[in-house]
């Protein structure tokens, strides 16, 4: 194929060849990476509107046309007929597993499921009200004083071992924090359940009394984590890159991403739309809430809608909306009005003039948290449980970073703005 070049430079001057690189699918993306050499010119874009951070394999959107593929399969059909397993394998490894590499990887996941003892009693110094997601950061970042034996980035298998190691922890530090703030004992995983099954029982079994495991709401976590284990270069993930880039622990990598993943404009929007929806309180207050939404000067948002790369219905929620009645129905929660409250204030949204020029259509968030609170998760622990599922994503994604030969520190550069060289003055001869 031959590439378009665009050219760059004055008369006279150095002429810098631009490349325009086709990928399997999206825009093209012009590689400026001589630009600085050959012209002494940077190229500005803040919040990264119109760049390309790197080269990648996993995972597509097509924003305009609502369109999410991991390694190439449409995200409805893996949440249709995959399981959240499944799809951290392919993410993780490029294809679907045989029945074999499934076990195998099911195993080994199993068999890191235990957290060493020394990192749950760090629990004991965070104050009980502490926030899920401030604890979470926490231990995963301590993980990194653990496993110096296996923490050779550049040794493929120790890569693995990481990532299996990780994934398999998650939900036992995520269920941690939130035994943690109930002031419960912590309880440990049980590997003859699954992985959704194992983590609700680390959440809500208590030593006093059996444990009735719902299969439908492991079923339903299931299905939230298959479509929040990956969204290409979003700010979480692009934190672990560049984190990970300085060659820096990947635990310490990965806490980097919870700490980016936690903030409300990310995944603190699960916890900001409930808190927005409890805020407006009832069907009558919508259109207030809307007004308010449009108005510049009242700092409000419609928590979970727009998105940065969606200017389409978001494929997640459309499908977590779908689930949405029949989950509550099954779980025998079909009387939450807050269901209802959501599904008018999209309506309303959705015919607003400012709504439909801008393109804000509800995000993956508008609808996860209605689910989350079906299933007794609070919603200060809901930008945890996305925590969980993108781990998986932010692994693997590390994973590809780390393998590429090619690989160079992430450092941005800037337009610089600010005082000139001067000299230093004396404190007393300051104005
Ligand atoms: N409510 C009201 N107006 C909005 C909203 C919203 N939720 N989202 C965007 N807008 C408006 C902005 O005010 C802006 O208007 P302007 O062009 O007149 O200035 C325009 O739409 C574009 O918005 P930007 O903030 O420039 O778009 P950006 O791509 O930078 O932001 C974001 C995307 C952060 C997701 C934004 O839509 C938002 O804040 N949404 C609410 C928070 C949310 O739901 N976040 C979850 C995202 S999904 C995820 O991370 C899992």
């Amino acid at each position: 194929m031959n590439n378009k070049i665009y050219k760059l430079g004055d008369p006279g001057g150095k002429t810098s060849e631009m490349i325009l690189r086709e990928g399997s699918l999206g825009p093209a993306t012009l590689d400026i990476g001589t630009l600085y050499r050959d012209q002494s010119i940077f190229t500005f874009d803040p919040g990264f509107m119109s760049t390309a951070s790197c080269e990648s394999k996993i995972t597509f959107i097509d924003g305009e046309k609502g369109v999410l593929l991991y390694r190439g399969y449409p995200v409805e059909q893996l949440a249709e007929k995959s399981s959240f397993i499944e799809v951290a394998y392919l993410l993780l490894y490029g294809e679907l597993p045989s029945q074999p590499q499934l076990e195998t990887f099911r195993y080994s996941l199993r068999r890191h499921s235990m957290v060493n003892e020394a990192v749950l009693r760090f629990f004991s110094g965070f104050h009980y009200d502490a926030h899920p997601m401030a604890m979470l950061t926490a231990v995963v970042g301590s993980l990194s004083a653990f496993y110096h034996d296996s923490t050779d980035i550049h040794n493929p298998k120790h890569r693995e071992v990481f990532a299996h190691r990780i994934i398999a922890k998650m939900p036992t530090l995520a269920a941690a924090v939130y035994k943690h703030g109930t002031g419960q004992p912590f309880v440990y995983p049980k590997n003859d359940l699954g992985y959704c099954a194992n983590f609700l029982n680390m959440l809500f079994s208590v030593p006093a009394e059996p444990y009735r495991m719902d299969p439908v709401a492991a079923k339903a976590l299931d299905l939230l984590f298959i479509l929040h284990a990956d969204h290409e270069q979003n700010a979480s993930t692009s934190t672990v890159r560049l984190a990970g880039s300085s060659g820096t622990n990947p635990y310490a990598a990965i806490a980097a991403g919870i700490a980016c993943l936690w903030g409300p404009a990310h995944g603190g929007a699960n916890e900001a739309v409930l808190n927005m929806l409890k805020e407006i309180g009832d069907v009558k207050n919508i259109d207030k809430a809307i007004a308010r939404a449009k108005d510049k000067n009242s700092g409000f948002r419609l928590m979970g809608f727009g998105h940065r790369v969606y200017k389409n219905y978001d494929p997640r929620a459309k499908i977590i909306r779908a689930t949405c009645h029949q989950v509550l129905e099954k779980l025998g929660r079909d009387d939450d009005p807050t269901l209802e409250l959501a599904l008018r204030l999209e309506e309303i949204a959705l015919k607003d003039e400012y709504f439909i020029e801008k393109k804000l259509y509800p995000n993956v968030d508008f609808y996860s948290g209605i689910i989350y609170r079906a299933l007794g998760i609070p919603v200060h622990m809901m930008t945890v449980m996305f925590a969980i599922a993108r781990t998986v994503g932010w692994v693997a994604h590390w994973q590809e970073m780390i393998s590429d030969p090619h690989m160079k520190i992430g450092r941005p550069r800037q337009l610089y703005t600010g005082a000139v060289k001067r000299e230093y003055v004396d404190i007393g001869g300051r104005k």
